[in-house]
């Protein structure tokens, strides 16, 4: 069942062309397919033709215009076999699909009244017969035809060459793709949609006509993404030099989507959720989500589709490279720090969690069962950390040379990451054999650093000793090549100069970490500095380093790198956080750290005048973070130490919470820009703050800022307030006017579904089961299936791992329905159930139970991989 890297073959056909015509119907959608295959003569000679073809009613085929007879081909197991072939020839196949029918959102399905596609991995095989792999790269044109009232907008890839009238109310459109591409990136949509339109005038001068194309009631939600898309392109062009190259760039929002998007070429299908925004309906969070999305799908135009993938092993090879660029466009289109921030708080607890669990894999997997379910934090966001490691090794003009050599070197073929890293070795000279162990390793480096300081010698030497835990099917690790940022901070609180091996560096380097273990001596230093280390995030690894709480604290004040001053925070918070969780297993009473509460409040009367910033640096770290820190994870101490740091810190510092909760009161009107957006962040910061003392003071602010709230941002931040608060009469009303006046609009909806459920309160789980039976959530609509169900397991960690174990049941009920339903979506949401292992013994065996469970069902090969996976660790 599994697929291994290591068996890889080039394809036994090419197909030159694809001529598709689709008669789009509900039930019975007509496809007829006529492909001109070539023998790869790079292959044995007398192969078989081989099609892949999953769920298709086969009403026709005919080989170089004779029909076939039975004896002459094979139909079975997801597979086409025509035995005896030419080795130029054309091939019609005429097969019947069901669109109206197809729960698994892949291949052409309907959402709502539209028709939709998404082919990304492997659901082309769901629409036709052909090689469904991504290094056949053909040109397609395809003719669409459906009833002209229900579904007058009928789009696909590239440019619309001809369109008419039909008999019976039908009409239909022939779109022509010029660009030869795999048919993962294939798509199709008809309905009843308009659009907003915009052009864009590229670097060379060419005008390209860009639309957005939604349902009529969400046309007022297209002006951010269309902002969104113009300032994509432009950056693509200032900072890659790449530039569109069809004249038409469209983007179609539906609202029944497996994942975020997709970047099919001209024509990027999103998940409704990322790409509408208005400020009235949608938070500053998902403004950003939207710019971050959109700009990722259209960066895929180079890195994906005019340079793909070879197959799918090489995945990262596109969305690592992808999510990198995508990560360095919102830096620069909002606070870099932040975004930074942001992105490794994600990936040290989201992904490392990944790597410590039954799923671990490296960036570049080498087999597979179900290739949906390395759609992973580790492909994309490791995958870009990986990337960007390299672009720190070149640095950025070098970096910039070695991609351009990538795209020129590889356009329009199928590349691999060897192909990649060949460029980066190439264009700087520098050696990547060891580099690539970061491509075949799993599981999260960790460095141990320890410093001596030497008054005599004036020397200062820091040992790095690294080690990679093993992983699933991965005993054993090698030392990787690891880029550390750093710097020596001196006690007036600037960074020393550093003199390593009689070089002077400058007051910043970068060490390269290659052994096991390493010293490095810095000389010429007079007093003991504080080490800052692995600035900026330089590697996802775990570093360890036995600070005091003093000197975290001067770091936090001091480090000249901004993420560190950040990170050295959440170390210190970290320190307080665990002091607590001992406290309560001890059975003490309960203090915090006053150097926690000092820190606090030197950030609250600081003068840092990066308030975006300043935000990230009063949150406490997350439960799942802390829960990262911990081999057996005590979910219940955690949630209770840090709910008491919240309310402690309040107690000390109600008056400066208070303060700068009024200080950033907007004046003037609302707008999702960058200022705004911090101070919006910071205000909600300082109130989540002082709501923990649940006062009449606070309840009534809160009160007035959710009756009040002019846009989305500050309205929910104040009902989740009210919402998780220990009085549930506080939520009540506020939560039902909310759902009232929204009922109209899924995505504010599925926020208020989630919010209901990621209530720390122990009826957590009463209101989810009561919001399952609500009228308006179903199982077959993945965002909300993620906003109730996935915010429950994910986000509310004290109530999936109930004692009882009811939390665990309930998510094993949902995904023996989402088995049949919706595999993919099945096969994400048991994922927290597969981390048992980290979990007190009791809750284990419950967890096993689940999953025990699970297993006796029929099921797909992508809940089969994972349960697997999950009960042999
Ligand atoms: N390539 C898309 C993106 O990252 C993701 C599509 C994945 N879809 C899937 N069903 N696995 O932009
Ligand atoms: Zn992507």
């Amino acid at each position: 069942q599994a697929i291994y890297l290591k068996d890889y073959q080039a394809p036994a056909f090419w197909v030159d062309q694809v001529k598709l015509d689709v008669a789009l119907d509900d039930h019975q959608t007509r496809v007829i397919s006529t492909l001109s295959l070539r023998r790869n003569d790079q292959r044995e000679a007398g192969l078989p033709l081989v099609l892949n073809g999953q769920g298709l009613t086969l009403k026709r085929i005919e080989l170089a215009g004779q029909p076939l007879a039975e004896t002459d081909y094979q139909y079975q197991e997801d597979l086409l076999t025509v035995a005896r072939v030419p080795d130029q020839f054309t091939l019609v196949t005429e097969v019947e699909i069901d669109p109206a029918n197809n729960t698994a959102l892949e291949g052409l399905y309907k959402s709502n009244t539209m028709f939709c596609t998404q082919c990304e991995a492997e659901g082309f095989r769901r629409i036709t017969f052909f090689p469904d792999r991504p290094d056949v790269l053909t040109r397609f044109t395809t003719r669409i035809e459906a009833d002209q009232q229900r579904f007058p907008i009928l789009l696909s890839n590239g440019n619309p060459i001809e369109r008419g009238e039909l008999d019976n109310g039908r009409h239909f459109v022939t779109w022509e793709d010029p660009f030869p591409k795999p048919c993962y990136l294939f798509a199709l949509v008809g309905g009843n949609l308009q659009a907003v339109k915009d052009t864009f005038t590229t670097m060379s001068g060419r005008e390209v006509a860009l639309e957005i194309w939604v349902e009529p009631e969400n046309l007022h939600k297209c002006d951010h993404a269309m902002r969104s898309l113009k300032a994509s392109m432009r950056w693509d062009e200032q900072t890659y030099g790449r530039e569109y190259d069809l004249d038409i760039f469209m983007i179609v929002a539906v609202n029944d989507f497996n994942m975020g998007a997709m970047e099919n070429k001209g024509l990027n299908i999103f998940n409704s959720a990322c790409v509408l925004a208005e400020p009235k309906s949608e938070t500053d969070a998902a403004f950003q989500r939207v710019e971050g999305v959109v700009g990722h799908e259209y960066f895929h135009n180079w890195s994906g589709n005019r340079v793909t993938c070879r197959d799918w092993f090489q995945l990262s090879l596109k969305e690592g490279f992808t999510v990198y660029r995508d990560q360095s466009f919102s830096a620069d289109m909002n606070s870099a720090p932040v975004k930074r921030i942001e992105d490794v708080a994600m990936l040290r607890t989201a992904q490392f969690a990944e790597d410590a669990g039954p799923t671990a894999h490296p960036v570049r997997p080498d087999h597979y069962i179900e290739i949906n379910n390395f759609y992973t934090l580790t492909i994309y966001e490791k995958g870009a950390e990986v990337v960007r490691m390299m672009a720190e090794l070149l640095g950025r003009e070098r970096f910039r040379q070695a991609t351009d050599l990538y795209f020129e070197r590889h356009d329009g073929e199928a590349a691999t990451v060897e192909d990649f890293v060949a460029c980066m070795a190439e264009v700087s000279e520098l050696d990547f054999s060891q580099f690539m162990r970061w491509y075949h390793q799993a599981g999260t480096p960790k460095i141990e650093a320890s410093g001596h300081f030497d008054a005599d010698a004036r020397t200062y030497q820091l040992t790095l000793r690294q080690h990679t835990p093993a992983t699933p099917g991965q005993a054993d690790k090698l030392p990787l090549h690891i880029p550390v940022r750093m710097g020596l901070v001196g006690p007036n609180g600037h960074d020393l100069p550093l003199e390593l091996n009689g070089e002077q560096l400058g007051t910043e380097t970068v060490l390269h970490l290659r052994e096991a273990e390493q010293t490095f001596t810095f000389h010429n230093i007079a007093a003991e500095p504080v080490p800052s280390l692995l600035r900026g995030f330089s590697a996802p690894v775990k570093l360890a380093f036995d600070y005091s709480r003093e000197q975290l604290a001067f770091l936090m004040a001091h480090d000249s790198d901004g993420f560190n001053r950040w990170d050295a925070g959440q170390r210190l918070a970290v320190l307080a956080l665990q002091h607590l969780v001992n406290q309560i297993q001890a059975n003490e009473p309960l203090q915090l750290d006053p150097a926690l509460i000092e820190a606090t409040r030197t950030l609250l009367n600081g003068e840092m005048t990066d308030k975006a910033v300043l935000a990230e640096m009063l949150r406490l770290p997350s439960e799942a973070y802390l829960a990262e820190q911990y081999e057996q994870v005590d979910v219940d101490a955690i949630h209770k130490a840090r709910s008491f740091a919240r309310k402690a810190l309040a107690d000390a510092l109600y008056d400066d919470f208070l303060r700068l909760y009024k200080v950033n009161q907007r004046v003037g009107d609302y707008a999702p820009e960058a200022n705004q957006i911090a101070e919006r962040s910071l205000k909600n910061t300082c109130l989540g703050y002082l709501m923990a003392r649940e006062d009449e003071a606070t309840i009534a602010l809160t009160q007035e800022q959710f009756n009040c709230a002019d846009n989305m941002t500050d309205q929910r931040a104040a009902l989740t307030l009210l919402a998780h608060a220990e009085d549930p009469r506080l939520g009540a009303e506020p939560l039902r006017r909310f759902g009232e006046s929204w009922a109209h609009d899924p995505l504010v909806m599925d926020q208020w579904f989630s919010l209901q459920v990621t209530r720390p309160q122990a009826d957590a789980l009463d209101r989810l089961k009561m919001l399952m039976a609500h009228p308006a959530f179903s199982l077959k609509n993945p965002n909300r299936v993620r906003a109730l169900i996935g915010a429950f397991v994910g986000q509310n960690r004290v109530n999936f791992h109930r004692q009882d174990g009811q939390g665990y049941q309930l998510l094993a009920d949902v995904v023996i329905e989402l088995n049949r339903l919706n595999p993919q979506i099945a096969a994400r949401l048991v994922i927290p159930l597969t981390r048992w292992k980290r979990m007190t013994s009791e809750r284990q065996d419950m967890m096993k139970a689940q999953l025990e469970r699970i297993r006796q069902e029929s099921l797909s090969p992508d809940l089969f991989e994972i349960i697997e996976k999950a009960l042999a660790a």
